[in-house]
């Protein structure tokens, strides 16, 4: 049992995880391996590794360079729905609130119920919506308080 939990711990990404983090990235060709070392050397994003593979991935990224926002967080289809995203969040969420942030914000597409179910689960609450948004579809936001003064 206690092996199982090791292998879903979330860590901090490496610089040396960048060849298999492309993958998770596939779809931002914007993000370039230059992004990509900025947003690792500012500890805004997380892996999760199951037999040296990297099967999860989360990128923060900081409103203002000040609110936490969770742009994306990934897994491998096989690793879904066993908990591992919520650890992700769970680790995120931790580490934040040890650099005194009270609320963490995400988003996802209007037509996307299934990340918004599982943001929901995860403690986030909607907050709002910015209409025209990705061409149109609309991106509805929202935010999970990370402590009670939040
Ligand atoms: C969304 C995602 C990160 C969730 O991670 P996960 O490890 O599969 O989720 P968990 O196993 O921790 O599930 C936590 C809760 O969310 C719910 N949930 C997770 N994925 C869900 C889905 N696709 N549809 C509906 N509910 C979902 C689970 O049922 C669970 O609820 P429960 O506690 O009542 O059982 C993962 O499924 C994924 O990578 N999806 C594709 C990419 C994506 O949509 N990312 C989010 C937008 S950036």
């Amino acid at each position: 049992m206690k092996m199982v939990i090791e292998l879903i711990t979330p860590r901090l990404a490496t610089i040396d995880d960048i060849g298999q983090i492309r993958r998770h990235e596939h779809e931002f060709s914007h993000v370039t391996d230059d992004l990509l070392k900025q947003v690792i050397q500012n500890n805004w994003v997380y892996v999760v590794e199951v037999e040296d593979e990297i099967v999860g991935y989360a990128r923060l990224e900081f409103i203002w360079l000040n609110v936490p926002y969770l742009a994306l967080i990934t897994l491998e289809e096989e690793h879904r729905g066993k908990g591992i995203g919520t650890a992700m969040i769970e680790r995120i969420s931790q580490d934040l609130v040890t650099q005194g942030k009270t609320s963490l914000y995400t988003s996802s597409e209007v037509m996307e119920p299934k990340p918004q179910m599982f943001h929901r689960k995860c403690g986030f609450r909607e907050c709002g919506i910015i209409a025209g948004m990705n061409d149109g579809i609309g991106e509805i936001f929202f935010v999970k308080k990370l402590a009670e003064s939040a």
